[in-house]
């Protein structure tokens, strides 16, 4: 006898040793490891070596997968060729979609189940984001470099100039904090497909659709949005209580699992504060001082408190990335975690394949119409 559950909220659908989220605490592990701690001491590769391996680089292995990363962020034409074929006014997530894709067709490396599969996809991912959004704007890609990390490289390719060492930190920051957050939706979709015997670029084609959900990865361009419209602190609380009288959601607020604040979302708050600009931060605090309690009149007890996607939105924008970048972004960090869990799904495999609750018509006759 099995029950459904809406969601599949509760259900446990894997073991991993990848990440702990604590929901009702509101705090995040890595491989044991705090996400606050990460964030203050580790760098985006250190955390990719971390989910990878399950244990922190020593400097000759964080040396050898940044090398290793860096020699395999070339595209090959084809997917060059594919992102000038697409229409400039696409989505980018549809056109990291693509583009990835693509690259699963030309370059068999990056399908491979294994840590040279995973580097192959994750070192090219902001390349493909960022020749998308150079080729839409009527401009050609630009030729990767090795000797930047993966935060600055990527606002490299985007603009042609080097970083500020804070814009570097502050990106840098949002992927590990954003790089893997337990069975999430598009963790789920990655795990899925890889459970398939499927190719890797498969999983993380099928994580980038599910993230591109604004349930999921969708809300940070969406929380800008709404400071766009709220446009003056003075304006927050009317704004917010407009919009839960038409019944719509706060996007950055509320979590699946956590009844705790967000614990990425207090560092976010920190770092936002390094490189938005003053009258961004006061009035995201403003507003996020309001949308708190309304939340709580809304649905009592709910515990709808600001969660990752809120602030990711403040240090996206104050980095300089438009908009329709940060769900890419978001994915050019989770990539690492989907590839982490792709590689632990097939080391230890079942195929997943939960049932369903028929809830339609019982069996009956099929209506054959007698020819005359
Ligand atoms: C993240 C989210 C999808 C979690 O969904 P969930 O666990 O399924 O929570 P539910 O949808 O069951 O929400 C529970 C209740 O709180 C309400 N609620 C949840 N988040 C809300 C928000 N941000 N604004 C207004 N109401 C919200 C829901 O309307 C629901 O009320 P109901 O039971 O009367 O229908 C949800 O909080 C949300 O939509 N947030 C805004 C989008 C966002 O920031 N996404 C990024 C997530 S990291």
């Amino acid at each position: 006898m099995t029950t459904f559950t809406k969601g599949l909220q509760g259900i446990v659908a894997a073991q991993t040793v990848k990440s702990l989220v604590m929901g009702e605490v509101g705090r995040l592990l890595y491989a044991g490891y705090s996400i606050r701690d990460l964030a203050e001491y580790a760098t985006f590769e250190e955390v990719v070596y971390l989910l990878w391996h399950g244990e922190l680089p020593t400097p000759d292995q964080l040396a050898d997968l940044k090398a290793r990363l860096a020699v395999e962020r070339k595209l090959p034409e084809v997917v060059v060729a594919t992102l000038h074929a697409l229409p400039t006014d696409a989505l980018p997530m549809d056109a990291l979609r693509t583009g990835v894709s693509a690259l699963g067709a030309a370059y068999p490396k990056a399908a491979q189940v294994d840590e040279a599969g995973a580097i192959a996809v994750l070192a090219r991912v902001p390349g493909i984001i960022a020749a998308f959004h150079r080729v839409r704007q009527g401009l050609e890609p630009l030729a990767p470099r090795a000797d930047l990390d993966y935060a600055a490289h990527y606002l490299y390719l985007l603009s042609g100039h080097e970083p500020t060492p804070a814009q570097a930190r502050a990106l840098d920051v949002y992927l590990l904090l954003t790089a893997d957050h337990g069975l999430n939706a598009s963790t789920f979709t990655a795990r899925v497909v890889a459970s398939t015997l499927s190719d890797l670029v498969s999983a993380v084609v099928a994580g980038i659709g599910a993230l591109k959900g604004p349930l999921h990865g969708g809300a940070p361009s969406e929380v800008v949005k709404m400071l766009d419209e709220i446009g003056d602190a003075a304006n927050a609380e009317a704004w917010l209580k407009g919009a839960l009288a038409r019944g719509e959601r706060i996007m950055g607020f509320g979590h699946r699992v956590y009844r705790a604040e967000d614990p990425r979302a207090d560092v976010l708050r920190d770092l936002a504060q390094t490189v938005a600009t003053p009258a961004r931060y006061a009035l995201a605090r403003t507003t996020e001082e309001y949308a708190i309690p309304l939340l709580e009149a809304h649905r009592p007890g709910r515990k709808l408190y600001t969660n990752v996607e809120f602030y990711s939105a403040l240090v996206m924008e104050g980095v300089g990335l438009p908009a329709d970048l940060f769900t890419p972004t978001f994915a050019a960090s989770r990539a690492a975690g989907w590839t982490a869990h792709a590689l632990e799904q097939v080391a230890d495999n079942r195929i997943i394949r939960p049932d369903a609750d028929y809830i339609g018509p019982a069996e009956r006759p099929y209506p054959v119409v007698e020819l005359v």
